[in-house]
């Protein structure tokens, strides 16, 4: 647990209270992807838009998420995750994202360490982002050349499916 924290570069911080998230209430598992080192270190998840683990991390949200945030995020008891209005504007940033799943927020949207591991965290976020049915412009988490190919998530056309397996590339 020690020198988890220290190892990160950004300060993470609790969405609603702004307190400092202690990642040692993460489980064990899924700490030293590369994935997690490379967020940990600048704030960025290198599984958006990885087609090689989009199918896992739809798995995870549909496990995790759709019962209150819809099949599609499209919002049921807790809000919509796949437009470009946020409740809280920092979701907008990877970093932002990663602290409110981290973190939770209030009433039914509880601290997610308990059912996630942290590679597990940075998976559900690509597939939240990949969900985004906006404008582009607005995915600020891209980088350009992701921005320049992305095509809002059309709940009517062909879309990957889920799949449990958890390739090596993606942490397994
Ligand atoms: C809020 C993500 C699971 C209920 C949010 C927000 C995000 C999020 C990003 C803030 C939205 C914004 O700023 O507009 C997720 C993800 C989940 C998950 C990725 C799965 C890993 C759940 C579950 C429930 C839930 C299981 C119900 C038991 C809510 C509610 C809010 C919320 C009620 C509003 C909280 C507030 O405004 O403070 N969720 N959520 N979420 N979520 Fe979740
Ligand atoms: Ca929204």
């Amino acid at each position: 647990a020690a020198g988890l924290g220290a190892r990160a570069a950004i300060m993470l911080t609790n969405t609603v209270t702004g307190q400092p998230l202690d990642l040692a209430e993460a489980p064990e598992e899924g700490r030293d992807t590369k994935a997690v080192k490379t967020f940990l270190e600048t704030g960025r998840n290198i599984y958006n838009e990885d087609p090689v683990c989009l199918p896992k991390a739809h798995e995870l949200f549909l496990s995790m998420c759709s019962g209150c945030h819809g099949h599609y995020a499209e919002g049921k008891i807790g809000p919509g995750l796949n437009d470009s209005y946020w409740t809280y504007p920092k979701n907008e940033t990877d970093q932002g994202l990663f602290e409110t799943i981290f973190g939770g927020a209030n009433g039914q949207m509880g601290p997610m360490y308990g059912a996630l591991n942290m590679n597990e965290m940075l998976l559900v976020m690509s597939w939240v982002r990949h969900l985004y049915k906006d404008d582009p412009k607005g995915a600020v988490w891209l980088n350009d050349s992701q921005r320049a190919a992305f095509t809002p998530f059309d709940a009517n056309a062909k879309h990957i499916e889920p799949a449990e397996e958890l390739p090596e590339a993606c942490g397994g």
